[in-house]
Protein backbone atom coordinates (compact mmCIF):
# COMPACT_ATOMS: atom_id res chain seq x y z
CA UNK A 1 0.00 0.00 0.00
CA UNK A 2 1.12 3.48 -0.99
CA UNK A 3 0.06 7.07 0.00
CA UNK A 4 0.55 9.74 -2.27
CA UNK A 5 -0.14 13.04 -1.22
CA UNK A 6 -2.16 15.86 -2.62
CA UNK A 7 -1.93 19.90 -1.61
CA UNK A 8 -4.45 21.65 -3.32
CA UNK A 9 -7.46 23.79 -2.20
CA UNK A 10 -7.70 20.97 -0.55
CA UNK A 11 -5.32 18.18 1.34
CA UNK A 12 -5.72 14.21 0.73
CA UNK A 13 -4.17 11.34 0.28
CA UNK A 14 -4.55 9.01 -2.49
CA UNK A 15 -4.33 5.79 -1.35
CA UNK A 16 -3.19 2.98 -3.92
CA UNK A 17 -2.89 -1.00 -3.15
CA UNK A 18 -4.43 -4.23 -3.07
CA UNK A 19 -7.71 -5.79 -0.73
CA UNK A 20 -8.15 -1.92 0.35
CA UNK A 21 -12.08 -1.97 -0.21
CA UNK A 22 -12.62 -4.64 2.60
CA UNK A 23 -11.20 -1.79 4.79
CA UNK A 24 -13.06 1.23 3.25
CA UNK A 25 -14.89 2.50 6.59
CA UNK A 26 -11.10 2.48 8.52
CA UNK A 27 -9.82 4.70 5.58
CA UNK A 28 -12.72 6.90 5.16
CA UNK A 29 -12.57 7.44 9.34
CA UNK A 30 -9.77 8.53 9.41
CA UNK A 31 -10.84 11.87 7.43
CA UNK A 32 -14.43 12.23 7.83
CA UNK A 33 -16.10 11.44 11.27
CA UNK A 34 -18.96 8.79 11.35
CA UNK A 35 -21.75 10.58 9.52
CA UNK A 36 -24.29 10.05 6.52
CA UNK A 37 -22.53 8.89 3.41
CA UNK A 38 -24.35 8.79 -0.17
CA UNK A 39 -22.63 5.79 -2.12
CA UNK A 40 -23.21 6.47 -5.80
CA UNK A 41 -22.20 3.84 -8.04
CA UNK A 42 -23.64 2.63 -11.37
CA UNK A 43 -25.90 -0.83 -11.71
CA UNK A 44 -22.99 -2.90 -12.60
CA UNK A 45 -20.36 -1.61 -9.84
CA UNK A 46 -22.80 -2.10 -7.42
CA UNK A 47 -23.14 -5.73 -7.94
CA UNK A 48 -19.60 -6.18 -7.91
CA UNK A 49 -18.46 -4.48 -4.59
CA UNK A 50 -21.30 -1.99 -3.23
CA UNK A 51 -21.90 -5.05 -0.35
CA UNK A 52 -18.22 -4.98 0.71
CA UNK A 53 -17.87 -1.01 1.07
CA UNK A 54 -21.08 -0.76 2.34
CA UNK A 55 -20.52 -3.58 5.07
CA UNK A 56 -17.41 -1.82 5.83
CA UNK A 57 -18.73 1.85 6.44
CA UNK A 58 -21.75 0.37 8.37
CA UNK A 59 -18.99 -1.53 10.47
CA UNK A 60 -16.90 1.99 10.99
CA UNK A 61 -19.95 3.51 12.36
CA UNK A 62 -21.20 5.21 8.56
CA UNK A 63 -25.31 5.15 8.13
CA UNK A 64 -25.08 4.48 4.72
CA UNK A 65 -27.44 5.82 1.57
CA UNK A 66 -27.32 4.81 -2.28
CA UNK A 67 -27.85 6.43 -5.33
CA UNK A 68 -27.44 3.72 -8.72
CA UNK A 69 -27.96 5.09 -11.44
CA UNK A 70 -27.61 3.24 -15.06
CA UNK A 71 -24.05 2.84 -16.32
CA UNK A 72 -22.98 4.72 -19.38
CA UNK A 73 -21.87 8.20 -20.57
CA UNK A 74 -25.48 8.95 -21.40
CA UNK A 75 -26.19 9.05 -17.67
CA UNK A 76 -24.00 11.48 -16.89
CA UNK A 77 -26.19 14.48 -17.38
CA UNK A 78 -27.96 17.11 -14.84
CA UNK A 79 -30.94 14.83 -14.22
CA UNK A 80 -28.83 12.16 -12.80
CA UNK A 81 -26.90 15.16 -10.54
CA UNK A 82 -30.73 16.56 -9.51
CA UNK A 83 -31.75 13.07 -8.66
CA UNK A 84 -28.64 12.79 -5.78
CA UNK A 85 -29.65 15.60 -4.30
CA UNK A 86 -33.22 15.28 -3.66
CA UNK A 87 -32.21 11.84 -2.32
CA UNK A 88 -29.74 13.72 -0.30
CA UNK A 89 -32.05 16.58 0.64
CA UNK A 90 -35.02 14.13 1.24
CA UNK A 91 -32.84 11.83 3.81
CA UNK A 92 -31.68 15.40 5.77
CA UNK A 93 -28.00 15.45 4.54
CA UNK A 94 -26.07 17.93 6.44
CA UNK A 95 -22.79 19.84 5.35
CA UNK A 96 -21.47 17.76 8.23
CA UNK A 97 -22.38 14.47 5.81
CA UNK A 98 -20.30 12.98 2.58
CA UNK A 99 -20.50 11.47 -0.35
CA UNK A 100 -18.68 8.37 -1.86
CA UNK A 101 -18.25 7.81 -4.97
CA UNK A 102 -17.66 4.27 -5.97
CA UNK A 103 -16.78 3.39 -9.69
CA UNK A 104 -15.69 4.66 -12.76
CA UNK A 105 -15.24 8.28 -13.83
CA UNK A 106 -18.66 8.69 -14.79
CA UNK A 107 -19.60 7.95 -11.34
CA UNK A 108 -16.51 10.18 -10.00
CA UNK A 109 -17.54 13.09 -12.15
CA UNK A 110 -21.10 12.99 -11.68
CA UNK A 111 -20.29 11.84 -7.56
CA UNK A 112 -18.01 15.22 -7.34
CA UNK A 113 -20.14 17.60 -9.14
CA UNK A 114 -22.98 16.67 -6.71
CA UNK A 115 -21.05 17.04 -3.64
CA UNK A 116 -19.69 20.59 -5.10
CA UNK A 117 -23.16 21.86 -5.06
CA UNK A 118 -25.25 19.90 -2.35
CA UNK A 119 -25.59 22.84 0.25
CA UNK A 120 -22.61 24.76 -1.42
CA UNK A 121 -20.03 21.72 -0.82
CA UNK A 122 -19.85 18.60 1.47
CA UNK A 123 -16.80 16.57 1.26
CA UNK A 124 -16.48 13.53 -1.02
CA UNK A 125 -14.33 10.38 -1.39
CA UNK A 126 -13.21 9.06 -4.55
CA UNK A 127 -13.31 5.17 -4.50
CA UNK A 128 -12.04 4.48 -8.21
CA UNK A 129 -12.51 0.58 -10.07
CA UNK A 130 -11.67 1.12 -13.59
CA UNK A 131 -8.23 1.45 -15.03
CA UNK A 132 -9.04 4.88 -15.86
CA UNK A 133 -10.43 6.64 -12.64
CA UNK A 134 -7.69 5.11 -10.74
CA UNK A 135 -4.84 6.60 -13.46
CA UNK A 136 -6.54 9.50 -14.10
CA UNK A 137 -10.10 10.94 -13.27
CA UNK A 138 -10.05 10.04 -9.60
CA UNK A 139 -7.31 12.73 -8.74
CA UNK A 140 -7.46 16.76 -9.01
CA UNK A 141 -10.89 17.49 -8.61
CA UNK A 142 -12.15 18.08 -11.72
CA UNK A 143 -16.30 17.09 -11.53
CA UNK A 144 -18.61 17.58 -14.28
CA UNK A 145 -21.83 16.38 -16.49
CA UNK A 146 -22.35 16.55 -20.19
CA UNK A 147 -24.77 18.87 -21.77
CA UNK A 148 -26.74 18.08 -24.84
CA UNK A 149 -24.66 20.13 -26.85
CA UNK A 150 -21.10 18.71 -25.53
CA UNK A 151 -18.92 16.80 -23.16
CA UNK A 152 -18.37 18.49 -19.59
CA UNK A 153 -19.90 21.11 -20.63
CA UNK A 154 -21.30 22.22 -16.77
CA UNK A 155 -19.27 21.56 -13.87
CA UNK A 156 -16.85 22.73 -10.82
CA UNK A 157 -13.27 21.97 -9.14
CA UNK A 158 -13.79 20.04 -6.22
CA UNK A 159 -11.26 18.38 -4.30
CA UNK A 160 -12.28 14.94 -2.58
CA UNK A 161 -11.02 14.41 0.99
CA UNK A 162 -9.65 11.27 0.35
CA UNK A 163 -8.68 8.57 -3.18
CA UNK A 164 -9.00 5.07 -2.08
CA UNK A 165 -7.81 2.86 -5.05
CA UNK A 166 -7.92 -0.84 -4.84
CA UNK A 167 -5.95 -2.20 -8.07
CA UNK A 168 -7.95 -5.57 -7.28
CA UNK A 169 -11.04 -3.86 -8.75
CA UNK A 170 -9.33 -4.21 -12.12
CA UNK A 171 -9.61 -7.80 -12.44
CA UNK A 172 -13.08 -8.21 -13.11
CA UNK A 173 -12.54 -5.09 -15.97
CA UNK A 174 -13.51 -6.29 -19.71
CA UNK A 175 -10.04 -5.75 -21.94
CA UNK A 176 -12.19 -2.98 -23.85
CA UNK A 177 -12.67 -1.08 -20.46
CA UNK A 178 -8.91 -1.35 -19.50
CA UNK A 179 -7.79 0.17 -22.60
CA UNK A 180 -9.77 3.28 -21.49
CA UNK A 181 -7.41 3.62 -18.98
CA UNK A 182 -4.38 2.62 -20.84
CA UNK A 183 -5.27 5.83 -23.01
CA UNK A 184 -4.92 8.62 -20.15
CA UNK A 185 -1.88 6.73 -19.33
CA UNK A 186 0.20 6.53 -22.95
CA UNK A 187 -1.13 10.66 -22.62
CA UNK A 188 0.64 10.88 -19.23
CA UNK A 189 3.97 8.85 -21.08
CA UNK A 190 3.61 11.49 -24.37
CA UNK A 191 3.26 14.37 -22.73
CA UNK A 192 5.78 14.11 -19.94
CA UNK A 193 7.25 10.85 -19.15
CA UNK A 194 9.17 8.79 -21.83
CA UNK A 195 9.70 6.26 -19.47
CA UNK A 196 6.02 5.70 -18.90
CA UNK A 197 5.79 5.39 -22.34
CA UNK A 198 8.17 2.93 -22.80
CA UNK A 199 6.77 0.67 -20.32
CA UNK A 200 3.52 0.42 -21.70
CA UNK A 201 5.03 -0.26 -24.93
CA UNK A 202 7.01 -2.88 -24.00
CA UNK A 203 4.24 -4.86 -22.26
CA UNK A 204 1.09 -3.88 -23.99
CA UNK A 205 -1.58 -6.10 -24.13
CA UNK A 206 0.15 -8.45 -21.55
CA UNK A 207 -0.39 -5.92 -18.73
CA UNK A 208 -4.37 -6.49 -18.46
CA UNK A 209 -3.61 -10.44 -17.89
CA UNK A 210 -1.64 -9.26 -14.74
CA UNK A 211 -4.73 -7.39 -13.29
CA UNK A 212 -6.37 -10.63 -12.13
CA UNK A 213 -7.09 -11.15 -8.51
CA UNK A 214 -3.96 -12.82 -6.43
CA UNK A 215 -2.06 -12.49 -9.00
CA UNK A 216 1.03 -11.57 -7.66
CA UNK A 217 3.82 -11.66 -10.34
CA UNK A 218 5.86 -8.88 -11.34
CA UNK A 219 4.05 -7.85 -14.52
CA UNK A 220 0.83 -7.05 -12.08
CA UNK A 221 3.34 -5.35 -9.78
CA UNK A 222 4.18 -2.90 -12.63
CA UNK A 223 0.59 -2.13 -13.37
CA UNK A 224 0.04 -0.82 -9.95
CA UNK A 225 3.71 0.76 -10.44
CA UNK A 226 2.09 2.44 -14.01
CA UNK A 227 -1.09 3.74 -11.58
CA UNK A 228 1.15 4.74 -9.20
CA UNK A 229 3.54 7.00 -11.88
CA UNK A 230 0.04 8.39 -13.62
CA UNK A 231 -0.88 9.64 -10.24
CA UNK A 232 2.26 11.17 -9.57
CA UNK A 233 2.40 13.11 -12.78
CA UNK A 234 -1.07 14.24 -12.35
CA UNK A 235 -0.56 15.64 -8.48
CA UNK A 236 2.29 17.35 -9.32
CA UNK A 237 0.39 19.27 -12.35
CA UNK A 238 -3.00 19.51 -9.97
CA UNK A 239 -0.80 20.96 -7.45
CA UNK A 240 1.13 23.78 -10.02
CA UNK A 241 -2.06 24.53 -11.89
CA UNK A 242 -5.16 23.28 -10.11
CA UNK A 243 -7.86 25.44 -12.13
CA UNK A 244 -6.40 24.34 -15.63
CA UNK A 245 -4.54 27.86 -16.74
CA UNK A 246 -1.58 26.45 -17.22
CA UNK A 247 0.37 23.58 -17.36
CA UNK A 248 -2.58 21.34 -16.50
CA UNK A 249 -3.98 22.28 -20.26
CA UNK A 250 -1.56 19.70 -21.43
CA UNK A 251 -3.21 16.74 -19.80
CA UNK A 252 -5.78 17.71 -22.51
CA UNK A 253 -3.69 16.15 -25.32
CA UNK A 254 -6.07 14.11 -27.12
CA UNK A 255 -9.31 15.35 -25.86
CA UNK A 256 -10.34 18.15 -27.76
CA UNK A 257 -10.99 15.70 -30.96
CA UNK A 258 -11.44 13.18 -28.43
CA UNK A 259 -14.25 14.49 -27.16
CA UNK A 260 -15.55 15.86 -30.48
CA UNK A 261 -15.62 11.73 -31.35
CA UNK A 262 -17.34 10.80 -28.44
CA UNK A 263 -20.25 12.92 -28.85
CA UNK A 264 -20.73 12.59 -32.76
CA UNK A 265 -20.85 8.71 -31.83
CA UNK A 266 -23.84 9.47 -29.65
CA UNK A 267 -21.33 7.96 -27.12
CA UNK A 268 -20.96 4.57 -28.20
CA UNK A 269 -17.16 5.37 -28.40
CA UNK A 270 -15.92 5.48 -24.61
CA UNK A 271 -13.60 8.19 -23.36
CA UNK A 272 -10.22 6.49 -23.39
CA UNK A 273 -10.87 5.26 -26.79
CA UNK A 274 -12.03 8.37 -28.41
CA UNK A 275 -8.92 9.78 -26.70
CA UNK A 276 -6.58 7.47 -28.04
CA UNK A 277 -8.06 8.35 -31.85
CA UNK A 278 -7.40 12.02 -30.45
CA UNK A 279 -3.80 11.64 -29.90
CA UNK A 280 -2.91 9.90 -33.01
CA UNK A 281 -5.29 12.57 -35.32
CA UNK A 282 -3.55 15.27 -33.97
CA UNK A 283 -0.45 14.00 -33.74
CA UNK A 284 -0.68 13.10 -37.65
CA UNK A 285 -1.99 16.62 -38.52
CA UNK A 286 0.86 18.28 -36.03
CA UNK A 287 3.62 16.42 -38.45
CA UNK A 288 1.97 17.17 -41.73
CA UNK A 289 1.12 20.61 -41.05
CA UNK A 290 5.17 21.14 -39.85
CA UNK A 291 3.92 22.05 -36.41
CA UNK A 292 6.73 20.06 -34.76
CA UNK A 293 10.15 19.09 -35.33
CA UNK A 294 10.11 15.78 -34.98
CA UNK A 295 7.39 12.74 -36.23
CA UNK A 296 5.80 11.41 -32.97
CA UNK A 297 2.74 10.13 -34.94
CA UNK A 298 4.07 7.00 -35.44
CA UNK A 299 5.31 5.99 -32.10
CA UNK A 300 1.72 7.11 -30.71
CA UNK A 301 0.07 4.91 -33.64
CA UNK A 302 2.65 1.90 -32.35
CA UNK A 303 1.53 2.34 -29.44
CA UNK A 304 -2.15 2.04 -29.75
CA UNK A 305 -1.47 -0.89 -32.17
CA UNK A 306 0.15 -3.02 -29.29
CA UNK A 307 -2.36 -2.55 -27.29
CA UNK A 308 -5.25 -3.37 -30.32
CA UNK A 309 -6.94 0.06 -29.93
CA UNK A 310 -9.34 0.66 -33.43
CA UNK A 311 -7.23 3.33 -34.82
CA UNK A 312 -9.43 4.33 -37.82
CA UNK A 313 -11.81 7.43 -36.94
CA UNK A 314 -15.18 6.77 -38.32
CA UNK A 315 -16.16 10.77 -39.05
CA UNK A 316 -15.18 12.98 -40.90
CA UNK A 317 -13.50 16.37 -40.77
CA UNK A 318 -16.77 18.61 -41.06
CA UNK A 319 -18.42 17.09 -38.35
CA UNK A 320 -15.55 16.54 -35.87
CA UNK A 321 -14.51 20.41 -36.22
CA UNK A 322 -18.55 21.54 -35.49
CA UNK A 323 -18.45 19.45 -32.96
CA UNK A 324 -15.32 20.66 -31.33
CA UNK A 325 -15.80 24.56 -31.95
CA UNK A 326 -18.29 24.09 -28.66
CA UNK A 327 -15.06 22.64 -26.79
CA UNK A 328 -14.39 24.20 -23.44
CA UNK A 329 -11.05 25.06 -25.00
CA UNK A 330 -12.18 27.47 -27.49
CA UNK A 331 -12.16 31.43 -26.34
CA UNK A 332 -13.63 33.57 -29.17
CA UNK A 333 -12.56 32.74 -32.41
CA UNK A 334 -9.55 30.55 -31.62
CA UNK A 335 -9.15 26.87 -29.55
CA UNK A 336 -6.11 25.81 -27.95
CA UNK A 337 -4.91 22.12 -29.40
CA UNK A 338 -2.03 20.30 -27.47
CA UNK A 339 0.66 19.45 -30.09
CA UNK A 340 3.18 16.66 -29.46
CA UNK A 341 6.52 17.95 -30.20
CA UNK A 342 8.43 14.74 -29.53
CA UNK A 343 7.20 12.13 -26.92
CA UNK A 344 7.39 13.57 -23.70
CA UNK A 345 7.17 17.26 -25.09
CA UNK A 346 4.20 18.72 -25.98
CA UNK A 347 3.10 22.32 -26.24
CA UNK A 348 -0.31 24.12 -26.45
CA UNK A 349 -1.39 26.13 -29.57
CA UNK A 350 -4.35 28.23 -30.33
CA UNK A 351 -5.36 27.57 -33.59
CA UNK A 352 -7.90 30.27 -35.26
CA UNK A 353 -11.07 28.24 -35.93
CA UNK A 354 -11.39 28.70 -38.99
CA UNK A 355 -8.73 26.04 -39.90
CA UNK A 356 -9.62 23.44 -37.11
CA UNK A 357 -11.33 21.89 -40.53
CA UNK A 358 -7.99 21.63 -42.12
CA UNK A 359 -6.25 20.56 -39.36
CA UNK A 360 -8.35 17.74 -38.33
CA UNK A 361 -8.33 16.52 -42.29
CA UNK A 362 -4.25 16.44 -41.89
CA UNK A 363 -5.01 13.80 -38.87
CA UNK A 364 -7.44 11.70 -40.51
N1 LIG B 1 -12.53 14.32 -13.98
C1 LIG B 1 -11.47 14.02 -14.68
O1 LIG B 1 -10.37 14.52 -14.42
C2 LIG B 1 -11.57 13.01 -15.78
C3 LIG B 1 -10.40 12.49 -16.37
C4 LIG B 1 -10.53 11.51 -17.34
C5 LIG B 1 -11.79 11.05 -17.71
N2 LIG B 1 -12.90 11.57 -17.13
C6 LIG B 1 -14.24 11.08 -17.47
O2 LIG B 1 -14.32 9.72 -17.07
C7 LIG B 1 -15.34 9.08 -17.83
C8 LIG B 1 -14.85 7.72 -18.28
O3 LIG B 1 -14.55 6.94 -17.15
P1 LIG B 1 -14.53 5.33 -17.23
O4 LIG B 1 -13.84 4.90 -18.47
O5 LIG B 1 -14.07 4.84 -15.93
O6 LIG B 1 -16.07 5.01 -17.50
P2 LIG B 1 -17.22 4.41 -16.59
O7 LIG B 1 -17.31 5.07 -15.30
O8 LIG B 1 -18.48 4.36 -17.42
O9 LIG B 1 -16.77 2.90 -16.41
C9 LIG B 1 -16.70 2.09 -17.57
C10 LIG B 1 -17.57 0.84 -17.40
O10 LIG B 1 -16.92 -0.01 -16.50
C11 LIG B 1 -17.84 -0.53 -15.55
N3 LIG B 1 -17.04 -0.82 -14.36
C12 LIG B 1 -16.51 0.09 -13.48
N4 LIG B 1 -15.69 -0.54 -12.62
C13 LIG B 1 -15.73 -1.85 -12.93
C14 LIG B 1 -15.08 -2.99 -12.42
N5 LIG B 1 -14.19 -2.90 -11.43
N6 LIG B 1 -15.34 -4.18 -12.98
C15 LIG B 1 -16.20 -4.29 -14.03
N7 LIG B 1 -16.83 -3.24 -14.58
C16 LIG B 1 -16.57 -2.04 -14.03
C17 LIG B 1 -18.87 0.54 -15.41
O11 LIG B 1 -20.09 0.01 -14.98
C18 LIG B 1 -18.96 1.07 -16.85
O12 LIG B 1 -19.88 0.29 -17.57
C19 LIG B 1 -15.66 10.01 -18.98
O13 LIG B 1 -16.91 10.61 -18.75
C20 LIG B 1 -14.57 11.05 -18.93
O14 LIG B 1 -15.00 12.29 -19.44
C21 LIG B 1 -12.81 12.53 -16.17
ZN1 LIG C 1 -9.54 11.97 -20.45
Amino acid sequence: MEKIQVSASRKYDIIIGRDLLKDTGKYVSQVISPCKVCIITDDIVYGLYHHMVCSSLTDAGFEVFRFIFEKGERSKNINTVSSILELMAENDFTRSDAIIALGGGITGDVAGFAASIFLRGIQFVQIPTTFLAAVDSSVGGKTGVNLQSGKNLAGAFWQPSLVLCDCNTFATLTYEIFLDGVAEAVKYGAILDKSLFDLLMLHGDKLFNSSMVGNNDCLSDTLIQIVKQCVSIKRDIVMEDERDTGIRQLLNFGHTIGHAIEKCSNYSITHGHAVALGMLIVSKASHKLGLCQTDCSLDIENILMKFNFPITCPFTSEELSHIALKDKKRAGDTITLVLPESIEHCYLKKIDISDLKTFISAGL
